[in-house]
């Protein structure tokens, strides 16, 4: 397949880029910061486009089959709109151009939201300056959501957990309902984007990926 990855140079993106790469897919990767990206291969295309502008997005979606967005944005006190603002200009290339399939990673940390009263009183109180300071981030990332979902796309949404590092694939779940202090390894979230590119088992559905113990 012909996959469009947007934010190809961040961690998870090299490893989707990679294993992509690996499946026989070509990509084209997006990323701010071209110099230095590190594959360089007949099946990689770099694409330098800052994905705010919503012309650059049309012009990379243009003759794709598929797209992976793992764009993320820092923590700020200030108000986010990177991850919406991007899935908006993405989703509304992905129509004009009839690419019908698209796989999006949003965050488990959502699901704090869904926490009783006394259990937020009490994870503020442990972190209050963390939570702050991700609050704009998670409420861009909620509305990034609600744009995937609401497009009439063969959409998949990804909710990691915690990220973390490790070199091999793990015998990692894909759950369908949160998962309590889950744990996602970035190895573990790129594998499972690449499979359900393919696979296609979840589309329509929002899924979270739980890092195991024992390797692959
Ligand atoms: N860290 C965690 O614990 C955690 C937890 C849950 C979910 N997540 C989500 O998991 C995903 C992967 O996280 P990660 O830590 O591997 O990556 P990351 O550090 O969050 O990378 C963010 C990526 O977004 C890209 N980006 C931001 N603004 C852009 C713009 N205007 N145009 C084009 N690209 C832009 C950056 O591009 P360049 O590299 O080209 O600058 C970068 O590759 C993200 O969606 C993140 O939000 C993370």
């Amino acid at each position: 397949m012909k996959l469009v990855v947007f934010g190809a140079h961040s961690p998870t993106g090299r490893l989707v880029t990679a294993m992509a790469m690996a499946a026989g897919h070509t990509v084209t990767a997006i990323t701010l910061r071209p110099a230095d990206f590190p594959f360089c291969d007949h099946r990689v295309q770099v694409a330098a486009a800052d994905a705010m502008d919503a012309d650059a997005v049309d012009w990379v979606v243009r003759g794709h089959d598929a797209v992976i967005s793992v764009i993320g944005a820092p923590s700020s006190w200030k108000p986010v709109t990177v991850c919406s603002q991007i899935a908006y200009n993405i989703v509304k290339a992905a129509i004009n151009h009839g690419v019908r399939r698209l796989l999006c990673v949003g965050s488990a940390a959502l699901d704090a939201a869904d926490l009783s009263p006394a259990a937020l009183l009490r994870q503020r109180a442990m972190r209050p300056v963390v939570l702050a300071s991700s609050h704009a981030v998670q409420r861009d990332v909620r509305c990034m959501e609600k744009i995937v979902r609401g497009n009439g796309l063969d959409w998949t949404l990804f909710r990691p957990g915690r990220l973390v590092g490790r070199s091999d694939v793990t015998d990692y779940r894909i759950v369908t309902r949160p998962a309590p202090r889950l744990l996602t390894s970035r190895v573990d979230l790129a594998h499972a984007l690449v499979r359900e590119i393919t696979q296609c088992d979840y589309v329509g559905e929002t899924i979270y990926v739980a890092t195991a113990r024992r390797v692959q």
